[in-house]
């Protein structure tokens, strides 16, 4: 197949069709990237309702790990359909067990590990935060300007990542204090990145701890290895190293949201190992089946040790999802995760080449295959190329190329971990035409 093989000029009439049908009914709330109206996917490749078939670079914002409909993954759910579709937390089957087994054995901390389930990653991260609080008998929170962790209220009160997600919503829950996160791009010139962490870090120690809450109130430190939806923003591994200290120097939990860097997008299994840092519970969500709807909460088994009742759901660990979840982790390990260190670090170096060619890409950065483009007006003043980033998500979209937008000016490059070299070059070669576009 032909790929890209745009016949109709998207969107065609079948598209348009569905488009009208969706104003009428559906959440206006939903920040649309471009008119795209799938119609199936394998692999790296979509079609859409009028036959158009485009590269996927985004996966379903990072969640199609293996691809679309990965054959291993769709007879694992079918089989599993035909067995048993549902049957609550109240009672137990093996699939999720099996997955709980899977999951301690990746935990990227020793000692043992406990799974709680959910459907999502903002469910994951209320579990997180509920833990961490019952756990250590303390309620405050320190999170990060420009992070996502969801919107459901006590994962938004961490989100900062634009004012229109908490816009209309407050108040938010009390005791969460955001520091700012180590942007080496950002950091003044001449600041090294070892620097860029430093100051970021006096931050939480000299102004949050000494001015503003005792440490001995936090409950946790909650980061993302890699900030995701804010920019794509790789941090000097020193930041994360330095949360680790200030955590455990206070007693504080230290929790990695890897709901989009997780489950090796990044080359490892999660990015926090790429710093050398064990956190004390891990949050993951998206990529770990597929693109059934799973949540995982991952927790050290001392920290995880609230009673019976205190947390449940009805839909937690749902058998198809399990099933589907156990295939996608077995891939992931065996291939997938080396797939994305080697294709990431050959796309990695195209679209630095792109940077020479184009002087509104101010930086190409990331790890695997979550790598971030940041457009800039002025490479000197890095204003920020917000109007320019979105003309260039419309272009690769015309052309063929699904990417998303991250932060305000930024790109994010995130295909399914399936993605070849072959497919690699085919996206380089499209934002490059995209960027002369525009
Ligand atoms: C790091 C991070 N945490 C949490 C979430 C929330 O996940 P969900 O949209 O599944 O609720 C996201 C979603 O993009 C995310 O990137």
């Amino acid at each position: 197949m032909k790929v890209p093989d745009i016949r109709v000029p998207p969107p065609g009439p079948l598209a348009r069709a569905i488009l009208e049908r969706d104003r009428q009914v559906v959440s206006p709330s939903y920040p649309r990237s471009a008119p795209f109206v799938m119609a199936r996917g394998e692999g790296a490749v979509v079609e859409d309702v009028d036959g158009n078939v485009y590269l996927d670079a985004c996966a379903g914002i990072a969640v199609a790990a293996t691809g679309h409909s990965h054959p291993d993954v769709v007879a694992a759910i079918t089989a599993q359909a035909q067995r048993f579709l549902h049957i609550s937390t109240d009672y137990y089957h093996e699939p999720q067990v099996a997955l709980g087994e899977a999951i301690a054995k990746v935990a990227p901390f020793e000692g043992g590990a406990k799974v709680f389930f959910s459907n999502s990653g903002t469910e994951a991260v209320e579990a997180a935060i509920k833990l961490a609080r019952h756990h250590t008998g303390r309620f405050n929170i320190i999170a990060f300007l420009g992070s996502f962790h969801g919107r459901t209220l006590g994962s938004l009160s961490l989100t900062s990542s634009k004012t229109v997600q908490r816009r209309g919503f407050g108040p938010m829950a009390p005791g969460v204090f955001h520091a700012p996160f180590a942007d080496p791009y950002r950091c003044p010139a001449g600041v090294s990145p070892e620097q860029c962490a430093e100051t970021a870090l006096a931050h939480i120690e000299q102004e949050i701890l000494t001015h503003l809450v005792s440490p001995d109130e936090v409950a946790a430190i909650v980061v993302e290895p890699i900030q995701g939806e804010g920019g794509y923003i790789v941090p000097p591994p020193a930041f994360i190293q330095g949360l680790a200290r200030i955590a455990s120097q206070h007693g504080m939990l230290l929790i990695a949201d890897e709901v989009q860097s997780g489950i090796g997008r990044t080359g490892k299994m999660f990015a926090i190992e790429h710093c050398g840092v064990q956190p004390d519970i891990v949050v993951a969500a998206k990529g770990i089946a597929s693109g059934l709807p799973m949540g995982l909460t991952i927790a050290h088994e001392a920290v995880m040790d609230w009673p019976v009742g205190a947390h449940s759901n009805t839909f937690g660990g749902n058998p198809v999802a399990c099933a589907a979840a156990l295939v996608t982790l077995k891939l992931v390990r065996d291939a997938l995760m080396q797939n994305a260190a080697d294709v990431g670090r050959f796309l990695h170096d195209n679209l630095k080449q792109l940077a020479q060619r184009h002087p509104v890409v101010g930086d190409v950065r990331g790890t695997g295959l979550m790598i971030g483009i940041e457009l800039v007006r002025d490479r000197q003043t890095k204003e920020r190329a917000t109007s320019e980033r979105d003309a260039l998500v419309m272009a690769a979209f015309r052309r063929g190329l699904l990417v998303l937008a991250a932060g305000p000016n930024v790109i994010r490059v995130s295909p399914p971990l399936v993605f070849t070299k072959e497919q690699a070059a085919i996206a380089v070669r499209i934002l490059d035409e995209s960027l002369a576009d525009i």
